[in-house]
């Protein structure tokens, strides 16, 4: 039976990445192309002005339908003067992931050798490289926690948000943090604000326990643990970037830090993302950055995130390792060879477009 992809490209630069994605998906999989049915659906700001809804039923009934969702990027400026819940981002990425239960959302962040100029970063800094993966909690803690609202007016008005886990949250991540760990460094960085924050005391307990108990369990790997308050961990990430395997964080950490992690690597154009469950092989896979309102149908958007998305939606919903490799094979030869997309171009180095990028790319497989 064919494998199902729901392909939601959103607004921004979501249609043209996903675009470049598809194309490299397509010549990726070659004769097995007939085993991937993919199917397009609108989301986000997209669907608002189709449909007057962020997530259409339609949308949501595709999804359910299929094995993954390949996704771009919602929100833009055009629809941010709506109700909150109404805008894309709100409307539909968070919906998404809860309604799926994605609770696990991994970033891996690797910096290519030969972007090591588009760092930020001193040479001197990311010299000993750059491979971390953040393992960031996606269905719970502020950003769903209830209650959440508006009350009161005139100077007593008020907005609240509500910080919650429970344990069941912070051991299932934490598994998969162990699980990674177990497969790169074995060594997990859990970050938190167990000084302040409640939540996030229970956070370091079950963490704690969670990793003495694998180490016990004679599992092959012993994986080594510390804990790190997120404004600390802000600055490790930057002065000293070599020192991270996995770090295991909260949603809203977990946010903050993949966009400082993202550009040590050179851009946030280059941050793929997979969101998954605990049932089965279904998952979500995004770009980590946003719509890039800025450069939005200009054709120079890098492809990159999504398509190693892509790759990632290989590996993890069809076990198809071997083709993801060969996308993330293709993907550093394209960088060696010299293939910059203005983001991640150096002063002097010529930049091309989107679709210049994914030539190169397909090119390399
Ligand atoms: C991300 C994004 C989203 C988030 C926004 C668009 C809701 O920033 O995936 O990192 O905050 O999770
Ligand atoms: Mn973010």
């Amino acid at each position: 039976m064919a494998h199902k992809i729901a392909v939601l490209a959103g607004d921004g630069i979501g249609p043209e990445v996903m675009e470049s994605a598809l194309a490299v998906l397509s010549r990726a999989l070659g004769s097995e192309s007939d085993q991937f049915q993919f199917e397009a659906a609108l989301v986000g700001g997209a669907a608002i002005d189709a449909t007057g809804s962020p997530l259409p039923a339609e949308t949501l009934k595709l999804c359910e339908q299929s094995d993954a969702i390949l996704f771009g990027s919602v929100g833009g400026p055009k629809w941010e003067s709506l109700p909150h819940e109404k805008q894309p981002e709100r409307g539909a990425l968070l919906p998404l992931r809860k309604h799926f239960s994605l609770f696990a959302n991994l970033r891996p962040v690797r910096l290519y050798p030969e972007l090591a100029a588009s760092s930020p970063l001193k040479a001197e800094r990311i010299a000993a490289g750059v491979d971390m993966l953040i393992v960031r909690e996606l269905t719970g803690g502020i950003y769903f926690g209830q209650p959440k609202g508006r009350s009161g007016d005139g100077a007593d008005e008020k907005g609240f948000d509500t910080m919650v886990y429970h344990r069941f949250e912070v051991e299932r991540i934490t598994k998969l943090a162990l699980e990674a760990a177990a497969l790169r460094k074995q060594r997990i960085t859990s970050i938190d604000k167990a000084n302040v924050l409640t939540t996030m005391v229970l956070w370091r307990e079950v963490v704690s326990q969670m990793v003495a108990e694998y180490n016990q369990s004679g599992a092959s790997a012993s994986i080594a643990l510390d804990h790190m308050y997120v404004d600390n961990a802000a600055m490790q990430v930057i002065l000293n970037p070599a020192r991270f395997d996995v770090l295991l964080c909260g949603n809203m950490f977990g946010d903050i830090i993949s966009d400082e992690a993202s550009v040590l690597g050179g851009s946030l154009g280059m941050l793929a993302s997979a969101s998954l469950s605990s049932s089965g092989s279904f998952g979500l896979y995004e770009p980590s950055g946003g719509t890039a309102p800025d450069i939005a149908g200009k054709g120079i958007a890098n492809p990159i995130a999504q398509i190693l998305s892509a790759a990632l939606m290989l590996r993890y919903s069809f076990e198809r390792d071997d083709l993801a490799r060969r996308i993330e094979t293709a993907v550093g030869r394209a960088i060696s060879a010299g293939a910059r997309t203005g983001d991640i171009a150096q002063a002097g180095e010529q930049s091309i477009s989107t679709k210049e990028m994914t030539e190169s790319i397909i090119q390399n497989l």
